[in-house]
This record gives structure tokens, sequence and C-alpha cells, in this order.
């Protein structure tokens, strides 16, 4: 086995560039099966569009991706999601209309045929969508509620119960704790560990760097669009990882500091 193919992803030279923003310029990812990783920088940083590449939602002008060693070649989410790689918007993309249990099975419902006809198997659909929750030790009180209902974390756990309910073997969640209240950090910081442990590969994206030392095993810093330093968590801290956000902005304030670019990528 070559070193190659023990990445779960590979991603090298990934530009993307709309009119004139270059929102990616040859941006490079690696992730190891099981390995979480956060991608942190500053706003318009560039961590969602990157991901969205790897997630197939957004095409490249530019760059490669590799899967267990072999190339892909994503058009649309259809294609990642074939590949086991499920992304969560920062959006959510819920439907807040729609109750738990089908948001959970939004478009492949549990159906039974009457007379040739497929029905709505709701009672199969709310039995699952429970076993799947308690599964991930999600905790909603009942199927039935509508999304709308939801507190911000419940909804958060959903999104994240439905893109782990495809066996995804790379999970993207994209900023899952803003706004949440504390025990419902927890409770989606323990949902990555849980994941993570069953041997999924994460990449959180947040602006809370606390929680990268709680779940990450490694992080990527990103700014304005290219790679600016790679760490493995144990051998950074708090301090260093915000240096390392904001790093360029200061150093071009305080006359010339340099500042590490590109390194160990
Ligand atoms: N569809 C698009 N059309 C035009 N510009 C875009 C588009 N998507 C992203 N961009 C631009 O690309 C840059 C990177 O955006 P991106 O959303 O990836 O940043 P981010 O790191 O996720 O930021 P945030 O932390 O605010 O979510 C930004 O300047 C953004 O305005
Ligand atoms: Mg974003």
């Amino acid at each position: 086995m070559t070193n190659a193919d023990t990445y779960r992803v590979r991603m090298t030279g990934i530009s993307k560039r709309y009119g004139t923003m270059q929102s990616l310029d040859n941006v490079s990812l690696t992730l190891k099966p099981g390995e979480v990783l956060g991608l942190v920088g500053d706003n318009g940083a560039g961590k969602s569009t990157l991901s969205k590449v790897l997630s197939g939602a957004v095409i490249p002008d530019l760059g490669t991706i590799e899967i267990d060693g072999k190339p892909v070649s994503f058009t649309s989410p259809a294609d990642a999601r074939a590949a086991h790689v499920e992304m969560v918007y920062q959006d959510l993309s819920l439907c807040d209309t729609v109750d738990v249990a089908g948001n959970l099975f939004l478009g492949r419902e549990p159906k039974w045929k009457l007379a040739g006809i497929p029905i709505l198997d709701k009672k199969t659909m709310h039995e699952r969508a429970r076993h799947m929750l308690e599964g991930l030790g999600i905790v909603i009180p009942d199927t039935h509620l509508k999304v709308e209902n939801l507190s911000g974390g419940q909804r958060q756990s959903i999104a994240i119960g439905r893109a782990a309910s495809f066996n995804p073997s790379v999970l993207i969640m994209d900023e899952p704790t803003a706004a949440l209240a504390v025990a419902e950090v927890e409770a989606v910081l323990e949902l990555i560990r849980t994941v993570s442990a069953r041997g999924v590969s994460v990449i959180l994206i947040t602006h809370r760097l606390q929680d990268l030392f709680l779940v990450c095993d490694r992080i990527q810093v990103m700014y304005e669009g290219q790679n600016v330093a790679e760490r493995c968590i144990a051998e950074t801290n708090i301090e260093e990882v915000v240096n390392l956000i904001v790093g360029r902005k200061f150093s071009a304030r305080s006359a010339g500091q340099s500042i590490e670019r590109g390194a160990s990528i």
C-alpha cells in the first residue's frame, strides 16, 4: 500500500473563481479514515466553497480529488453521495413543514403497494427514524414533530442524523454548532465522536475554536482562499490558532512580521 492509498480524501490544487473573486486558489486537503479535521479561517476564507467541492455542490475550475486513492469527478451531490461523501450545509436544508421522520427519509420514504399504487408506510418510517436517532444518541421526544417546532440543536441533530443515515465514509459539517446552547453544542460534539469512532472521517468547519480541541485530531487553516497552515491538535493551542487565522491582517499592521504560509501542506 502506497502512502496515498491511506488517505480517505486527497484534494490537490483545487481552484475556484467566481467572476473576479478567487474563492479557492490551489488548495489542498487530506483526510484519513476516522480522522476529525477542523477546517478554520475567517469569514470568506473559502471553507464552505472547499467543502462544497468535496460534496459535489460546487465544481472546481482546477484540481483533483481522490477518495480511497481513486480519482473522482463530482458534478452533483448525488455523485458525492454515491462515493459516500455527505455534507451538512450551513443552512441545514431541512423541510420545516415536514415532520422529523419525513425529513430523515426525504426522497427515500418506505412505501408499500395497494393495487400497484405506492403508499407511504408511515409506521415503518417512524419506527426506522426512532431506531436511527437512538443509534446516534440523538434525543428527540417524538418523530411526528414538525421540524419547524424543534430547537436549533434538535434541528442540527436531524440534519446530521439524515447525513449519517446514508452510511457516509466522509461527513462534512459546516458550522454545526453556530447559535447553539451549551448542552446542544455538547450533543453535536458527542455525535462527531460517535461517528468518527465508527471510522467515519469528519470535516468540522467552526468558528468556535474551543470545540476544535474537544473533537479534532488535526486542523487546517485557510486565509483568503489559500492554505495557511496545518497542525496536529496536540501540538497547538488556541492562541496559535487565532494567530494563524488572523495572522496576515495583524502582520500587515505590524509592518512586515512574517507569517507562516503553505506550511506542511
Ligand atoms: N456562489 C458564489 N458566487 C460568488 N461568490 C461566491 C460564491 N460562493 C462563495 N463566494 C465567495 O467566495 C469566498 C469564499 O466564500 P466561502 O463561503 O467559501 O467562505 P467561508 O470560509 O465559508 O466563510 P464563512 O466563515 O463566512 O462561512 C467569499 O468571498 C464568497 O463571497
Ligand atoms: Mg462558510
